[in-house]
């Protein structure tokens, strides 16, 4: 199991990266949070500093790259960043009055799931290259398998980021570098909260959390959770185009849009 000393984790307000970054926290462990909502992201760092932890909360939204850089580089001039979790992410879908997900809210969700896991990892990963050592977790989701008829943007935006995930772990591991993909079911959370319908096989926010951290610890390269959720879509995957179009029709849900945020 390894230890981490310096980790940047996105998205650590609320939901399962707040719960990572308490997890992680403890004596001698420094903590570079991000997200946009200033507040819960300062209640946060202190229940980190109360495990022992130095957080530093920084509000930024994870599309600009440019404060993700200044953030990062500010952070490592007290050391390198050894752990680094993209887990900011939303998502929306088909509407509750039946309405399809707009082609620019599909936009949003490849640009703050997938191109904020990039303006996060891109800034650290040449460092711990030359370092020969890091970790780099990304959160997806069992979405990533299939397409979805009530979520194409999210399904797109969590694919794109498996592929490139899986590209970065094959091209970096012999190099020192753990590449950790993380791919949970339905978890409960402010996001898991605005899907409406059937969760099959949802999980508590503590149990996401336990897996997710084991799994980055133990630097594994791939945890989908629960399993069985993840080997059903990928054997949808498999199926003739028709045939599982017809199959993933059945899981029909809405998704209720994020109330306007702070940015
Ligand atoms: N819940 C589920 O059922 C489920 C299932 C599979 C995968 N996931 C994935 O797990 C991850 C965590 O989700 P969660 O359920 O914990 O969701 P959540 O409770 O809604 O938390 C999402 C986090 O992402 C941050 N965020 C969103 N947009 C951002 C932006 N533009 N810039 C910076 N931060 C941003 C939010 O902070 P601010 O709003 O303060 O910026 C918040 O801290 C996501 O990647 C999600 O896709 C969730």
């Amino acid at each position: 199991m390894k230890d981490f000393r310096a980790i940047a984790i996105s998205g650590a307000s609320r939901g399962l990266g707040a719960e990572l970054a308490r997890r992680f926290a403890g004596p001698g462990v420094r903590l570079l949070l991000m997200a946009r909502s200033e507040a819960a992201l300062r209640q946060v760092a202190a229940d980190c500093a109360a495990r022992g932890a130095t957080a530093e909360a920084v509000v930024l939204d994870v599309r600009d790259a440019a404060a993700m850089q200044a953030a990062l580089a500010a952070f490592e001039v007290g050391g390198p960043v050894d752990l680094v979790v993209a887990n900011a992410g939303t998502s929306f879908g088909t509407m509750p009055d039946g309405r399809p997900e707009a082609a620019s809210q599909a936009v949003q969700q490849v640009t703050v799931n997938l191109v904020g896991a990039m303006n996060l990892v891109g800034p650290v990963l040449p460092g711990m290259l030359a370092r020969g050592r890091g970790a780099v977790a990304l959160v997806a989701s069992v979405a990533a398998f299939r397409g979805l008829p009530d979520c194409p943007g999210y399904c797109a935006s969590k694919a794109g980021l498996l592929a490139w995930g899986e590209a970065l772990r094959a091209a970096h591991c012999r190099r020192g570098i753990a590449v950790t993909i993380l791919c949970p079911g339905f978890f409960d959370s402010a996001m898991g909260d605005r899907f409406l319908g059937a969760k099959p096989m949802a999980m508590p926010l503590a149990e996401a959390a336990s897996r997710a951290e084991t799994a980055i610890r133990q630097g594994k390269g791939r945890a989908v959770f629960p399993s069985t959720l993840g080997w059903l879509l990928r054997l949808l995957a498999l199926l003739p185009a028709g045939l599982g179009d017809r199959a993933v029709r059945v899981m029909r849900f809405r998704v209720r849009p994020e109330e306007a945020g702070p940015g």
